[in-house]
């Protein structure tokens, strides 16, 4: 259980563990988050993190540990070779995902960089629900390319189908029928779907999508950075898996995929990464990689105490009410936002709310960075932070993002329901004065090849025009 009804009427969300370790934080003035906005180029990444109240730029390596974590961190055993650590994560990965290699890595773009090493030569096509940019662009170092197999609901920020991330079968099978099986080595589900926010796949495409791929001795890969808000989602929307333990759910995906890799930023709250697969020949050929480029095969570029606590964290995500946390806390975040109009991403997803801001700022034009401008602006008045997911974090000859998005993170265990109560009422105070909200432009437009956490410069004085209005208001 990790919502109550209450008697007053409705339900919230309820946290199911008690806080033992704080870290404070503080809320700069107005006037102090408009010069902090200057000095990081109005880009939410470059905001230092003492300037930030309540940071919801992502999960990642900001979930917090439970104590059984924070003690395992002393059970490290540095080893170089044959350390008790990695045999004991070994055998944890052994009994949840029943895979029996595992190997582990400094975190997910290192697992994406080692197999886009192993199996992608140029010329090939990774078939996938939809990208993540970190393995897109290891997959485009190597020559390969992705190509993405979605269904259309899932290109939308509206409805309420409950699995957003789910392939699109038919395209899957007339695109393999019509390729080379030697130009694609992998076929990859991405459980759940960070950049259409944080959408799960549901288990029957997974399975289906896995008997496409094993009918045309392809490998299935499975990135399950996310796959805490995932399994949650089976197991309150799939009504055939509703009677199935977390770790029964989870082992028939993992049967589904030869090989698996996870963030370990995201899965398991701790900082590390891994790649773990049955096939003997295949685990060999990663090895390899993985003791060129990150570390010896037995800890890989990932430090033993996190590795132990990761093994703890394994054993909290088969935990209905621990991984309920993240996806509750969006829910109300989402359901509080449609009562009060403001435009989010629907159903709620994992990882985070994901606000429309093509519909928040469609007074703005199409290039006139929405989303940056959005993230600016809700920092300028609630001092919180997340990140634009749009024209400034994708390339657009891509065309990747089809909309853009403002993602207001969930840590996971890490803020209370008052913190995003708060935001709550901040981001509305902003979307009943969203006309006020201006354009962005880069800084230096002369660069060719942009990058997320690049300058970017505000349209005019409208930041300081909304500061001075917020400040009116007489919140703070
Ligand atoms: N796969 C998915 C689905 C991810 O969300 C991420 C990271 C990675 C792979 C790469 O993992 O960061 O440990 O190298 N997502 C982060 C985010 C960056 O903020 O959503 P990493």
């Amino acid at each position: 259980m990790s919502k109550i009804k209450l008697f007053a009427g409705g339900e919230i969300p309820i946290e199911m563990h008690r806080v033992s370790t704080v870290h404070n934080i503080r809320l700069i003035p107005v006037e102090d988050r408009l010069a902090a906005l200057d000095e990081a180029g109005n880009c939410s990444y470059n905001l230092k993190s003492e300037d930030v109240f309540i940071d919801m730029v992502t999960d990642s390596g900001f979930n917090a540990m439970s104590d059984e974590q924070a003690g395992a961190f002393h059970l490290a055993d540095y080893a170089y070779a044959g350390s008790t650590t990695y045999y004991k994560m070994a055998d944890k990965v052994k009994e949840i995902l029943g895979k029996d290699y595992f190997l582990p890595v400094h975190q997910g773009r290192a697992c994406e960089q080692m197999l886009a090493r192993s199996f992608v030569k140029p010329g090939d096509l990774i078939p996938t629900n939809f990208h993540f940019c970190t393995f897109q662009t290891q997959v485009r170092l190597q020559g390969g390319d992705l190509v993405e197999f979605l269904q259309d609901k899932g290109l939308t920020t509206g409805g309420e189908d409950g699995f957003k991330g789910d392939y699109d079968l038919e395209k899957l099978e007339k695109f393999l029928s019509e390729t080379p099986k030697e130009r694609v080595p992998l076929i990859r589900i991405e459980a759940g779907t960070n950049l259409i926010g944080g959408q799960p796949i549901s288990m029957d495409n997974i399975l289906a999508v896995s008997a496409i791929a094993k009918k045309h001795g392809i490998r299935t890969l499975l990135d399950m950075s996310l796959v805490m808000d995932n399994l949650h989602f089976i197991k309150t929307r799939d009504e055939k898996r509703r009677g199935m333990s977390v770790r029964e759910i989870m082992r028939e995906m993992a049967d589904a995929a030869d090989i698996i890799y996870f963030s370990g930023r995201k899965l398991g709250f701790a900082r590390g990464g891994g790649i773990c697969m049955n096939d003997k020949a295949d685990f060999l050929t990663v090895r390899g990689y993985v003791s060129c480029f990150e570390g010896f095969p037995s800890f890989g570029g990932m430090s033993s105490a996190e590795m132990e606590v990761m093994r703890v964290g394994f054993d909290d995500t088969m935990d209905e009410n621990v991984i309920s946390q993240g996806p509750d806390f969006i829910e109300y975040m989402v359901e509080e936002f449609k009562k009060r109009g403001v435009p989010v991403v629907t159903p709620a997803g994992g990882l985070g709310c994901h606000l429309d801001a093509d519909r928040f700022c469609d007074h703005l034009g199409k290039k006139d960075f929405r989303g940056a401008a959005l993230a600016a602006a809700i920092y300028l008045v609630s001092g919180a932070r997340g990140m634009e997911r749009g024209l400034s974090s994708e390339k657009p000859e891509d065309s990747i993002a089809p909309f853009e998005l403002v993602r207001l993170a969930v840590p996971r265990r890490v803020y209370t329901l008052s913190h995003i109560m708060y935001v709550i009422d901040r981001v509305t105070w902003l979307y009943k004065h969203r006309e006020m909200i201006g354009a962005m432009r880069w800084e230096d437009e002369s660069i060719e090849e942009h990058s997320f956490i690049d300058f970017l410069r505000p349209v005019g004085d409208w930041r300081e025009k909304l500061a001075a209005e917020y400040k009116k208001a007489n919140l703070e």
